[in-house]
C-alpha cells in the first residue's frame, strides 16, 4: 500500500496554512522513484525527474537529494536545477523548438542536451564540431498519450527530427563532425501500455547503427499513474524487466552497450499532491447542484484543458450521504473541475481534496482574474513546511511599470 497523507493532516495543514493550498508528500515522492529503481535494478539506467511537472525549489532540492537526476525543459528550468544543486552532469536539456542562442547557453553550462530540429544541428555542428557531445531528440512517430493534447512522438507532432529524417541528421554529422553521445524519443504523457515503450525501443535499435559514438538511448517520460479509483498505471516492474530483455539481447547481438536514460514527471509526484480547497457557495441551479470552490482553472486547469479526472474528496463530511454535484470554480470562465461527481453530501466551508495534485498542477497555475496563486506547502517526516507563500496584492504588481 503506497503512503498517503490522512484526511486529519490535511485538516490540519488547511487550517494552519489556509486554503487553497497545495500540499506534497516528500515521503511518497522517494516511494515512487525507489519503485523504479527496484523495477531497473540489473539495467543500466539512469532517472531524469521531468522538472516540468513541478519546479518548486524545495521540491528540486528534495528530488536532489534521493539521488535522482533532473530533466529540464527551458533555460530558466536548467538554471533552478543548478540552484538547486544539481551538477551539470546529472541535467538533462531536452529542448524543442529554441533558439540556438540557448542551446549554446545550455552548453556554456555544461548540461547535456537533446536537440530537436536539423536546423539547430547545424548550427552546434557548425560552432562546435565533435567538442562538445549531444543528443538528437527523435519523433518516433508513435501515437501513444493519454490525449492528443499530451501525445508527442506521433507523425503529425511538432516535437523532434522527424524519423524520416534521419538521412539529414547523417549528412550534418558528416560535414560538421557532430558528436552524438544520446538518441532521444518522448511518446507522451499517461502511457500505460508497456508495448509502446517496447516500439520506442526498437526504433532507437534501428536508428543506433547509423551511430558510433552513441552511448545512451533515452526514452522520455510519460509513464501512466493512476487518476480514477481502480485504474492502473504503466506497469512500471513489467516495463523494467522487458527494457531488461530487449537491451540484454541487442547488447549479445552486436556487442553493443547502451545506458538507458528515463524522464518521468507524473509518475514521481503526480500522487504526491493533494490540492485542498474551501467550498465558498453552494448552488441548487433546476436539476444541478454547484459546489463553488475558492479556486479554478487559475490553480488547476488539467480538467479544463485536457478533461482530466481528478478524485476528490470532500475531507470535512467524508462519511456524508453521496449526492451529485458539478464542483466549479470562481473564475469568468466556464472552470468546471467534475461534472455530476458523487459526493458525500458538502456545505459551504467544507474543504475539498484534489488528488494526483503533484505534477502539472501548481506548475500550470496563473494569475488569470488576478487572484492569487494558492500556498504550496511539504511534508516531510511528518512535519509540513511552507514552501511558498500565498500571494499578495503586491505579486501581481510585480514587473509592472507605471508609466501614467
Ligand atoms: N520528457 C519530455 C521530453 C517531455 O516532453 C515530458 C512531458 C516528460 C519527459 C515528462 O512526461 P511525464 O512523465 O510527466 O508524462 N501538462 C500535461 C503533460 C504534458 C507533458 C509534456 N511533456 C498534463 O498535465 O497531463
Amino acid at each position: 500500500m503506497s503512503q498517503q497523507l490522512s484526511p486529519e493532516h490535511l485538516e490540519k495543514i488547511a487550517k494552519q496554512f489556509g486554503t487553497p493550498v497545495y500540499v506534497y508528500h516528500a515521503e511518497r515522492i522517494k516511494e515512487q522513484y525507489d519503485k523504479l529503481l527496484t523495477a531497473f535494478d540489473g539495467v543500466d539506467t539512469k532517472f531524469f525527474y521531468a522538472a516540468k511537472a513541478l519546479t518548486n525549489i524545495s521540491i528540486l532540492k528534495y528530488i536532489l537529494s534521493i539521488g535522482c537526476n533532473i530533466d529540464c525543459s527551458s533555460i530558466n528550468e536548467v538554471k533552478l536545477a543548478l540552484k538547486a544543486g544539481f551538477e551539470p552532469q546529472n541535467i538533462l536539456y531536452t529542448s524543442n523548438n529554441i533558439a540556438f542562442e540557448e542551446i549554446t547557453e545550455a552548453k556554456e553550462l555544461g548540461v547535456h542536451i537533446n536537440i530537436d530540429s536539423i536546423s539547430n544541428l547545424k548550427k552546434f555542428g557548425k560552432k562546435f564540431g565533435h567538442t562538445y557531445p549531444i543528443g538528437v531528440r527523435l519523433r518516433p512517430n508513435i501515437m501513444a498519450g493519454g490525449n492528443l493534447k499530451i501525445s508527442t512522438g506521433h507523425a503529425d507532432s511538432k516535437f523532434g527530427v522527424p524519423l524520416e529524417s534521419i538521412k539529414e541528421v547523417l549528412d550534418v554529422v558528416k560535414e560538421t563532425n557532430l558528436h552524438i553521445r544520446t538518441l532521444h524519443i518522448h511518446t507522451g504523457s499517461e502511457i500505460k501500455d508497456v508495448e509502446v515503450f517496447a516500439k520506442g525501443i526498437e526504433v532507437l535499435f534501428e536508428v543506433a547503427q547509423h551511430f558510433p559514438d552513441l552511448e545512451v538511448l533515452d526514452l522520455g517520460g510519460g509513464f501512466k499513474v493512476p487518476y480514477k479509483p481502480g485504474e492502473e498505471g504503466t506497469d512500471i516492474p513489467l516495463l523494467g524487466k522487458k527494457v531488461k530483455e530487449e537491451f540484454d539481447q541487442y547488447e549479445k547481438k552486436y556487442n553493443r552497450h547502451f545506458q538507458v536514460w528515463f524522464e518521468p514527471g507524473k509518475f514521481i509526484v503526480s500522487e504526491a499532491g493533494y490540492f485542498i480547497t474551501t467550498v465558498n457557495v453552494i448552488k441548487n441551479a433546476g436539476n444541478k447542484i454547484f459546489a463553488g470552490v475558492n479556486s479554478g482553472l487559475n490553480h488547476l486547469i488539467r480538467p479544463m484543458f485536457y478533461g482530466a479526472y481528478h478524485e476528490i474528496e470532500n475531507n470535512s463530511n467524508p462519511a456524508g450521504e453521496k449526492r451529485s454535484y458539478n464542483v466549479v470554480g470562481n473564475i469568468c470562465e466556464t472552470d468546471t473541475f467534475a461534472e455530476d461527481r458523487q459526493l458525500p453530501e458538502i456545505h459551504e466551508g467544507d474543504h475539498l481534496v484534489f488528488r494526483n495534485a503533484g505534477a502539472y498542477c501548481f506548475e500550470m497555475s496563473s494569475h488569470y482574474n488576478s487572484r492569487f496563486k494558492p500556498a504550496e506547502v511539504m511534508v516531510k517526516n511528518g512535519e509540513a513546511y511552507l514552501i511558498r507563500k500565498r500571494d499578495e496584492l503586491e505579486d501581481l504588481l510585480i514587473n509592472q511599470i507605471e508609466i501614467l
